[in-house]
């Protein structure tokens, strides 16, 4: 039997560097503010989710518990506990939304992908989840993917998006590069 080599999760020097320039912007001992920033990093990083191991890491960089990383991860969507597509269509189902069609928008999307809510097509490219107000309440019904929303959403827009990323399997950055 092979023995995997086991590779912990481990920022490169460059993120390191960016994780301290965002924790020197806080009063000595109040480096926990810097915590939601830096797991998107880690999201970002370590595939897209976060594992107790990467938390537990985020955790000791910090110098916080681990148990306040779990806190913060757990309670925002935002965060993935478990792995995710390419593309993670997160598309508001609050009131403003509903009465402009977000239910029609999303059962258009479970049947366009073949998926349901909050899960992930086979071939790992789509998650598709709802979510509370994204703020964008005047361009009902509209989505989130990465950093970017998509408003006024018809299903011919719908297609061209779906089709433009399946041409184009770059991940839009969720975290904006910090210089
Ligand atoms: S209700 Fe959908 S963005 Fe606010």
């Amino acid at each position: 039997m092979e023995i995997m080599a086991y590779n912990p999760p481990r920022f490169s020097e460059e993120r390191l560097a960016q994780v301290r320039k965002i924790v020197g912007q806080f009063p000595e001992g109040r480096q926990k503010s810097a915590l939601i920033r830096v797991l998107h990093m880690a999201q970002e990083d370590f595939g897209g989710h976060l594992t107790a191991e990467v938390m537990d890491y985020v955790a000791d960089l910090l110098a916080i518990s681990p148990i306040e990383v779990y806190e913060v991860a757990t309670f925002y969507t935002m965060f993935n506990l478990k792995p995710v597509g390419k593309y993670m269509l997160e598309v508001c189902h609050t009131g403003p939304c509903m009465l402009r069609g977000a239910d029609k928008t999303i059962a258009y999307l479970q049947q366009k992908l073949g998926i349901k809510v909050n899960e992930t097509t086979e071939d790992g490219f789509f998650t598709l989840k709802s979510a509370e107000c994204l703020g964008a309440c005047g361009y009902a019904p509209m989505m989130q993917c990465g950093e970017h929303y998509y408003e006024n959403l018809t299903e011919e827009k719908i297609d061209a998006l779906v089709d433009a990323w399946q041409k184009q399997p770059v991940p839009p950055k969720a975290w904006e590069k910090i210089d």
